[in-house]
């Protein structure tokens, strides 16, 4: 598919008002995204988990307004309330995407939003917000254009997804998804998300993702504009073509089963990631000491119990602690014991991998 293949080429009727709904869960990734072309195309590919419990619900209520064709006009409510803090991006993500929905100008559209996790958590709720909304304009596109197929609806959702913020691109399918070109992953796309066409071994068929909230404050930069600091990084174009070797690693890691070659390429990565922040020009650093604690009890517990977990991490001070459903008992005994004492007001979220985005 092409960037041209969705923009409709048919007229459609104008409907006068209803509501669409839908709901999708955050993502969390393996092999990062990291550094940006124009038009949010990713300067590399990645993989995440797409996760079940941490959900944004969101409804979009549409009346048809009296003058046609006549500009983009919405109201937002977060949890019951006006933000207008996040207007100006959705005013962007609707100026981005009004060439591939033209039905959008001829209707007034009232914007209900809600997470499943705090919102202060610090963890990014854009993935799972921005795929809610994708996804909910796509319900309303089929009720102008009944036609289209599911795998369209699904690939220009998590297409729309991405011109709201990158990695949200992810949080449309469920298992295991790929976004960004690579030649060894078929159907893979800058794009738009896919979920990851090869063999996957059982062993990552139910992995859970244990979320510690280390930090709860706002974020010290954006991701914008941490996307922003890899233009001219010095060691950008390495780390590019480290994270598409990686991505060949990973494809071999999932279809062997191989744990031990996962925790190591994930770990990798995550610390890539806030290697990449901490030597850009401005440098930042996202860890904070408590991140850095959390991270060697892991090590510690994996070379005394062999229990294969591992950690990533965001663009935040919170760490994803990953590992196979068949250790939940014993690794959430341990967090209880060890780590909880890490987390800000003793908090963490029990997540897993989910099956994406759901319309009702
Ligand atoms: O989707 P954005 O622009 O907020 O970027 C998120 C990037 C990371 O979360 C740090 C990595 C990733 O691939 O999700």
């Amino acid at each position: 598919m092409t960037e041209k293949d969705f923009i409709p080429a048919v007229s459609f009727n104008i409907l006068e008002a209803g509501n669409v709904h839908a709901e999708a869960p955050s993502n969390i990734a393996l092999i990062k995204y990291w550094g940006k072309y124009p038009g949010q195309i990713p300067a590399n590919p990645s993989i995440s988990f797409t996760l079940n419990d941490c959900r944004s619900s969101t409804t979009i209520a549409y009346n048809k307004k009296d003058k046609e064709n006549s500009g983009i006009s919405f109201e937002f409510l977060f949890e019951g309330q006006a933000k207008p803090e996040f207007e100006p991006k959705l005013q962007t993500f609707f100026e981005r995407i009004k060439k591939y929905l033209p039905f959008l100008e001829n209707y007034h559209f009232k914007i209900a939003s809600s997470n499943s996790f705090p919102h202060s958590s610090g963890i990014a709720s854009s993935a799972s917000a921005m795929a809610a909304m994708a996804a909910c304009l796509m319900e309303l596109e089929k009720r102008h254009h009944p036609g289209i197929t599911p795998e369209y609806i699904a690939m220009k959702s998590s297409f729309l997804a991405r011109l709201g913020s990158g990695s949200a691109c992810r949080s449309i399918a469920g298992g295991l998804v790929v976004w960004g070109l690579h030649e060894a992953i078929n159907g893979s796309s800058d794009l738009y998300g896919v979920p990851f066409p090869a063999a996957i071994d059982e062993a990552f068929q139910d992995y859970q993702d244990t979320i510690l909230l280390v930090h709860s404050g706002q974020k010290q930069i954006s991701s914008t504009l941490g996307h922003k600091l890899m233009d001219g990084h010095p060691f950008a174009q390495n780390r590019f073509e480290q994270a598409n070797r990686h991505m060949n690693e990973m494809k071999a890691v999932l279809a062997n089963g191989d744990l031990e070659g996962f925790v190591k390429l994930v770990e990798l990565e995550a610390l890539t990631l806030h290697a990449m922040m901490m030597s850009s020009s401005p440098y930042f650093m996202l860890m904070k000491p408590n991140t850095l604690a959390i991270i060697e009890r892991i090590w510690e517990y994996r070379k005394e119990t062999q229990v294969p977990l591992c950690f990533t991490l965001d663009a935040g001070a919170n760490v994803h602690v990953l590992y196979p459903a068949i250790y939940k008992d014993k690794v959430l005994q341990f967090i209880k014991n060890e780590l909880v004492v890490y987390c800000e007001n003793e908090k963490y979220i029990c997540d897993q991998v989910g099956t994406g985005v759901k319309i009702s």
